[in-house]
């Protein structure tokens, strides 16, 4: 089926959400936090977690009381290099911003710093977090748990989120290094993605009860609600392509994210009680900044960075393989693709901003609507 989209200027929807936000009882300072970082999205060509999600993901839980709107960004117990945060509840963007922050404020005095984070919510884009550690010459890393999604190998129930782990350097190139991607082989919001395009998904994705590939988006997100579907770790189902290579990488993320801070796990994270009601989604992070002027210059570093990215995109490419990338490439490409166009709002999404800005009575008026 044929993309059906239009672009729309990212400068209007970052206003256009942080007013939205406002309305729905933001701080304004924190409403321009979460616009931001959904934007962001937006701009690195991460269309899943973006504008796509500020209606279904914020807007909506804020309305059904699971999402709080003030953020009481609580530091429970503080160390030199460690910190341990309770987010009650408030909004994960403005929770995770705060919290790489105070992993690199305490990287720039003891050379690291790591906070963990407990009843957090959905903070979006990982490599956010990361990003911000590398461009403050920092090596940055964080993960989070998530609503349960991936099966176990040799499992069909779904048990661990799709739980990003992510990974950001400074690098001596136009662009840092981030790899920034779920430890499923894909994620809730890709499949969002194609279940708005009307596109099936691909065999491997996804795994029904009776241990097939289910492939047809609608039905998966319901059935992962009702725990009759899960998604693959990394590498896949079964052991053959090394699906417990990310079966593992995403119990390490759920450990972290729960563990150190004495925070919810699993199915303590489906966002409804036996009885169906909504409940809240207290996740839990982890932000680590390694600085890393404690081991040697920022430049040998980032000349050493570059050179390994290099030799890599430089190696010889498999037949019919126009180029090799790095992680991080494709995105600051995408940026520079979109930049003067904007983000793509798919007509789905030109529904939701319609539907957010008449409740609120936002003064906006979209090109798509002419
Ligand atoms: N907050 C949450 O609960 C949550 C959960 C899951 C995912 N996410 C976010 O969703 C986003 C997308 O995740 P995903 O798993 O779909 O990512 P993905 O599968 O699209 O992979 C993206 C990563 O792979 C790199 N990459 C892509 N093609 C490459 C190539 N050919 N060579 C080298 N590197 C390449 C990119 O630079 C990027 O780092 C991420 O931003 C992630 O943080 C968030």
């Amino acid at each position: 089926m044929a993309e059906d989209f239009v672009w729309v200027d990212f400068d209007l929807l970052e206003s256009f959400m942080s007013d939205a936000f406002q309305a729905a009882g933001v701080p304004r300072e924190d409403a321009q936090i979460c616009a931001e970082v959904l934007i962001t999205s937006d701009k690195r060509g991460i269309d899943s977690h973006g504008i796509g999600r500020f209606k279904r993901i914020y807007i909506d839980r804020i309305k059904d009381g699971i999402l709080n709107t003030e953020t009481n960004f609580e530091v429970v117990k503080d160390g030199p290099t460690t910190a341990v945060v309770d987010g009650h509840n408030g909004m994960g963007h403005v929770i995770g911003k705060r919290a790489m922050q105070t992993a690199i404020d305490k990287a720039k005095v003891y050379g690291m710093g790591m906070v963990a984070v407990r009843n957090s919510t959905h903070y979006g884009i990982a490599g956010y977090y990361s990003l911000m550690a590398a461009e403050a010459g920092m090596i940055g890393i964080t993960g989070t748990n998530a609503r349960p999604s991936i099966a176990p190998t040799f499992g069909v129930e779904n048990m661990l989120g799709t739980n990003p782990l992510t990974i950001g350097f400074p690098t001596g190139e136009d662009f840092p290094f981030v790899l920034d991607c779920a430890t499923s082989v894909s994620q809730r919001g890709k499949i969002e993605e194609y279940s708005r395009l009307g596109k099936t998904l691909p065999e491997g994705w996804v795994i029904g009860e009776d241990g097939s590939s289910k492939t047809d988006p609608g039905e998966v997100l319901k059935a992962l609600v009702a725990g009759t579907a899960a998604l693959a770790p990394l590498g896949g189902i079964g052991e053959e392509t090394a699906g417990h290579k990310g079966y593992g990488y995403a119990t390490v993320v759920e450990i972290l994210s729960a563990a150190l801070q004495n925070g919810s796990f699993m199915k303590d994270l489906l966002g409804h009680d036996a009885q169906g009601n909504k409940t809240p989604y207290p996740l839990g992070h982890f932000f680590i900044a390694i600085n890393i002027e404690a081991f040697l210059g920022l430049e040998t570093f980032k000349q050493i960075a570059g050179s390994i990215l290099q030799g890599l995109r430089n190696s010889r490419k498999m037949p019919g393989a126009e180029r090799i990338y790095t992680a991080g490439e494709k995105e600051h490409e995408q940026w520079l693709f979109r930049k003067n166009r904007g983000a793509k709002v798919d007509s789905k999404l030109q529904n939701e901003l319609i539907e957010v800005r008449d409740e609120f009575d936002l003064d906006y008026h979209f090109d798509f609507e002419d």
